[in-house]
């Protein structure tokens, strides 16, 4: 893996107001963007996937707000950012957003061979046939076929998978860095789910483009990720290369959700469901924020926040189970069913 890093967020906090309360949604988050890898984020719903990535972009609703840390990305801080101008000059041109419903990204009432023209003219300066030619080879790459007809149709006129494509189409003209896909495949079918995360995959390898999928399905994930960030309530608990977030696991909460894995289960025997809800983030959050669901707490974590602690130069977990101090934990036995050759993660 390339280790330049490209993107760098610092100790992030983000709060949002809500009648009068204060809802601490992305609490002290450092992590680095690797030049073309692709990190996937996993995790509940609620965890923050969302406002950490929208954070990014300064897309977040207007109740929101960085409290603290940075936002580090071409030698800028964009953390500071205050004016739409200045992201204007990240949205769309730098980092890219594929977001679950394609329709909220397409507009209804043009084309979509203007759409992603509109795109090549902003991004790149290409117009009349150049921009016509290359609409037509952008919508080749994402997978449309009879592409200088299909150019002239409106959104309403493909179907949803299609349309997710050409969400995608129009992103891969503005030539950003980084893509950002939000769970960009939830609201399909299970086989165009499967046809376009293998789309996906293609299109970071061609345009060499630096990926976050933001999922809280962890099969899916390994089909695309070189790595994995595991959030909860807010925070990453665990970062580690695909492997080493599949195969030696370290987060109770990151045992709780590959336990729950569909794939793992047997037949007959009820499915792992991590018990509980996740805390209520207006209120302050004291140690480790899953211990209340986790069969692995100990007194420590009732009361402080665990730091991270590194199990290899490429992965940390925030758990105080990695204290010297602590008893040896032994992660649930089902977990020895994930199995690299077994294909179980793997299959289509
Ligand atoms: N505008 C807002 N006002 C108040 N709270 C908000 C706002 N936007 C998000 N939140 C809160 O921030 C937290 C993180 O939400 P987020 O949407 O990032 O979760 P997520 O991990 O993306 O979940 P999902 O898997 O359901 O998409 C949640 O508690 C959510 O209620
Ligand atoms: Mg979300």
């Amino acid at each position: 893996m390339n280790k330049d890093v490209i993107f760098s967020v610092r100790n992030l906090n983000v709060k949002f107001s809500l009648r009068g309360r204060v809802l601490h949604a992305i609490r002290d988050v450092s992590l680095d963007l690797y030049a073309g890898e692709s990190l996937a984020i996993v995790g509940e719903s609620g965890s923050g996937k969302t406002v950490l990535t929208k954070t990014f972009m300064g897309l977040n609703d207007a109740n929101g707000w960085v409290d603290s840390g940075e936002i580090l990305y071409g030698g800028r801080d964009l953390a500071k950012f205050t004016t739409e101008k200045e992201w204007l000059t990240i949205r769309g041109r730098e980092i890219a957003m594929i977001l679950q419903d394609p329709m909220t990204s397409l507009n209804p009432l043009k084309t979509i061979g203007a759409q992603i023209g509109e795109a090549l003219k902003l991004h790149q300066g290409l117009r009349g046939s150049e921009a016509r030619q290359r609409t037509a080879e952008i919508l080749t790459d994402v997978g449309i076929e009879d592409a200088a007809h299909r150019a002239q149709q409106y959104p309403h006129q493909f179907s949803g998978g299609m349309r997710q494509r050409v969400v995608i189409a129009i992103a891969i003209a503005c030539q950003p860095r980084i893509m950002i896909c939000d769970e960009p495949t939830t609201a399909l079918d299970v086989t165009i789910q499967a046809q376009i995360l293998n789309l996906i995959r293609n299109l970071i390898a061609k345009y060499n483009l630096t990926t976050v999928y933001i999922t809280h399905d962890l099969g899916v994930v390994a089909h695309v990720a070189d790595r994995i960030a595991v959030m909860y309530a807010g925070d990453i608990v665990e970062v580690g290369t695909a492997e080493e977030v599949f195969y030696q696991p370290q987060h109770p909460y990151t045992w709780a959700l590959l336990s729950s894995l569909p794939q793992l289960g047997v037949k007959g025997e009820k499915l792992y469901s991590i018990r509980g809800t996740p805390p209520n983030l207006f209120h302050k959050v004291r140690g480790d924020a899953f211990a209340p669901r986790s069969d692995y707490a100990l007194n420590i974590d009732y009361m402080e926040r665990p730091p991270y602690f590194d199990v290899s130069p490429t992965h940390r977990v925030r758990s105080w189970l990695h204290d010297p101090r602590a008893p040896r934990a032994v992660p649930p036995p089902v977990l020895s069913r994930i199995n690299p050759e077994g294909g179980s993660l793997y299959g289509e």
